[in-house]
């Protein structure tokens, strides 16, 4: 048992088991593979694949676990002089924090005084030490039977460069903000390493949100120009991408924000040019323009703490909030969490199928894989078109070894069948991952027996668009996984649980899940609203940043993210406010009231259920549903569209009039002997009257 009686780590509680008990180097190779799972839930590496791992045992973890926390600043610099400063940072204060809102205003920096960029970092670095000829992008489209493309670092380097100089020549300069709204098309991550190399912070807007969203964040981040393209095929589907930029920019000028330049990239396998509306004055084809511009283009050296991009994020309450993330930090953050959480290698090809308009694509599609080298691949559609077995038909092409996806579509994968996925090889994987929302222990036990063939760890990572990149992760190789554990906290991360009163509380238990210390990676503040950052995420439990998460710690120290706390829903991995659709709903005409909640869903983890009440005299009417839902639709985008709309008469308020969610998500999911005390409502009667409208 020594392996885990490091005494000194007093932060966690490892696992009391020996992880290694069982796996004997000496039994038959057949024997091998069924020795990986054993009883106690518990799933142990392969011997060989711990061997080969950058931490290979707990042990070493501990160690290095152990110094990240006592020396945070001797660890974090070891970590950075991997990269090219122009300068050093302050070697005096590495990092300064203060998390404590009652002893004044909280800020955390890391770096400060270090120059450097993380373009230069991610290719012209990666080129000087001679990976100038490697891969850096595989791009495969929609259709399977179309053209792929790659690019290798080299000629990454010379498409980021002339764009960053067409941006330069119009007016382009540090600190300005660019909003990107574009698919996953080699012109996204293009169009970001382009911003960082010149200084300017881009704000990706996924591209599946409505006019009306992005309109809402030009206004908010004033961009100096907006980047698309004319349109995009995803499965079936075209969609005129351009057509919903007009339509926010236009609702933007009124608004007072103009904006003079679209910048559209010409993705004629979805529209032709000529059929594109086009503003003149306003918009320029991007085949018209960057390909003339030269492909040297000098950096622009950045502070450590200057900001890299904003990126929109729903919260429990009001509009989406802009998190912030700097340059230093989050560099050596992604790199780190890259490197160690999927045990990356030179030698490795990485897919993650998340989207570049999420975190999970700017930290681990972009900057975190390109910081370390990596061959990427880029896919632009959906990963069950043509079929469920599309995910593994790339997977194979490009040889694909770690496999980075979100828990709903192993579940919708895992409904298809297996033998969508055993018709194809997947020899070459080695390493999976899942991230968004907590991964059920079916689901995971599918994706490791039948994907990964029983010999690939899941790397299972928790962490959120503030915090930049993973915070409880398995170090695959390292320690035995319990499937659905997201196991134990990265370098330099404490982690806490607290009760409702914000004490930590020790061993097994659980409660909300917050941290104690600050991390390279994590967010620095809200654009343009510090106080709404501080009461948002460090006020409810004084003296810690606090997740929204809700976590269990069991009796072997692991951790168990069990969903959020707050009144944000996590639908197939993507987080939506309840108060934003309900603003949604309720800026229909015949919409009076709405109050959402999230329920349990069988792929998508959760689902958006939303009770209405109409304005007086309007009946209820399928038409008004589908109306409803569409509003939904154009406020805030397709994928937050409810899955049910529940008639209301009234809502079961309290006297003060606040809506009881509790009882409505006893009644969405029907248990309804759970609804527990309503005397203290407003009137008792509208819960009678809900469930008798059930199933209208
Ligand atoms: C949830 C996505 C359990 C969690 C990177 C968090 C998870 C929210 C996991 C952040 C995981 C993410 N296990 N829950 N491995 N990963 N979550 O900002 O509720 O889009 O607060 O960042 O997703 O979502 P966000």
């Amino acid at each position: 048992n020594s392996i885990f009686n490091s005494s000194s780590l007093f932060f966690i509680r490892p696992p009391t088991t020996d992880p290694f008990r069982s796996q004997s180097h000496h039994l038959p190779p057949k024997a091998k593979a069924a020795a990986a799972v054993i009883s106690d839930n518990l799933v142990f590496p392969d011997p060989d694949f711990s061997q080969q791992a950058h931490v290979p045992n707990f042990h070493k973890y501990a160690e290095m676990y152990k110094r990240s926390i006592e020396e945070p600043a001797e660890f974090w610099s070891e970590m950075a002089s991997e990269f090219h400063w122009n300068n050093k940072w302050d070697q005096e204060q590495v990092y300064s924090e203060n998390l404590d809102i009652t002893k004044g205003s909280i800020h955390i920096q890391w770096f400060k005084g270090g120059i450097t960029n993380i373009c230069y970092n991610c290719l012209d670095r990666n080129i000087e030490s001679g990976n100038g000829e490697k891969i850096a992008l595989h791009w495969e489209g929609n259709e399977p039977s179309h053209h792929s493309s790659s690019l290798t670092y080299n000629q990454l380097l010379d498409r980021v460069s002339q764009l960053a100089n067409y941006l330069k020549q119009n007016g382009v300069k540090k600190g300005d903000s660019v909003i990107i709204y574009l698919p996953m098309l080699m012109e996204l991550p293009i169009s970001m390493l382009a911003c960082a190399r010149i200084g300017a912070v881009h704000s990706v807007v996924f591209a599946g949100f409505s006019a009306e969203s992005l309109e809402q964040r030009i206004i908010d981040c004033k961009p100096k120009l907006v980047i698309t393209c004319n349109a995009f095929k995803r499965g079936h589907k075209v969609i005129n991408l351009k057509d919903i930029v007009d339509s926010a920019l236009s609702g933007s000028s009124q608004n007072g924000t103009y904006v003079g330049l679209c910048l559209t990239y010409a993705n004629e396998s979805a529209l032709k040019r000529e059929a594109t509306k086009w503003q003149t004055e306003r918009d320029v084809w991007w085949q018209d323009v960057v390909p003339n511009c030269s492909t040297k283009c000098d950096v622009e050296w950045v502070d450590g703490e200057d900001p890299l991009f904003l990126l929109y994020t729903s919260g429990s309450t009001g509009k989406p909030k802009g998190v912030v993330h700097t340059t230093g930090g989050y560099m050596v953050y992604t790199a780190a969490t890259f490197k160690y959480a999927f045990d990356y290698k030179p030698s490795d090809v990485y897919w993650c199928t998340a989207d570049c308009g999420w975190i999970t694509g700017h930290s681990y599609v972009a900057y975190g894989p390109l910081l370390n080298g990596a061959t990427v691949v880029v896919y632009e559609g959906v990963p069950n078109y043509p079929d469920p077995g599309r995910c593994w038909d790339i997977v194979d092409k490009y040889k694909v070894t770690i496999f980075y996806t979100a828990p709903t579509l192993v579940r919708s994968l895992m409904r298809d069948g297996d033998e969508y996925v055993t018709r194809y090889s997947r020899q070459s994987l080695r390493v999976l991952g899942s991230v968004g929302e907590p991964i059920n222990p079916s689901a995971w036990r599918w994706f490791f027996d039948v994907v990964g063939n029983s010999r690939c760890p899941i790397s299972d990572t928790w962490w959120q668009t503030e915090t930049g990149g993973f915070m409880i992760t398995p170090l695959p190789g390292a320690w035995p996984q319990k499937p659905g554990s997201a196991t134990f906290p990265f370098f330099g991360v404490q982690p806490v649980i607290v009760d409702e009163k914000g004490k930590e509380m020790e061993g097994e238990c659980s409660g909300y899940l917050c941290v104690k210390t600050s991390w390279p990676g994590a967010f620095r503040t809200l654009f343009g609203d510090h106080e709404r950052y501080e009461t948002t995420y460090f006020s409810a439990f004084p003296g810690y940043y606090f997740s929204g998460d809700g976590c269990r710690r069991d009796k072997d120290g692991y951790y168990w993210l069990t969903g959020r706390v707050d009144d944000v829903i996590n639908v197939s991995g993507h987080r939506i406010g309840t108060a934003e659709v309900e603003s949604a709903l309720v800026s229909h005409p015949k919409c009076a009231e709405a109050a959402v909640v999230g329920i349990e869903h069988e792929v998508k983890g959760q689902c958006i259920y939303a009770f209405v009440t109409p304005v007086e005299g309007v009946g209820y009417s399928e038409e008004l549903k589908k109306s409803l839902v569409l509003s939904v639709r154009t406020n805030i985008g397709a994928f937050a569209a409810p899955e049910k709309i529940h008639w209301a008469p009234g809502l079961p308020k309290t006297r003060s009039g606040k809506i009881m969610r509790r009882v409505l998500r006893k009644i969405a999911s029907r248990q309804l002997d759970e609804l527990g005390d309503t005397s203290t409502l407003a009137d008792p009667n509208v819960v009678d009257q809900l469930i008798a409208l059930s199933d209208s």
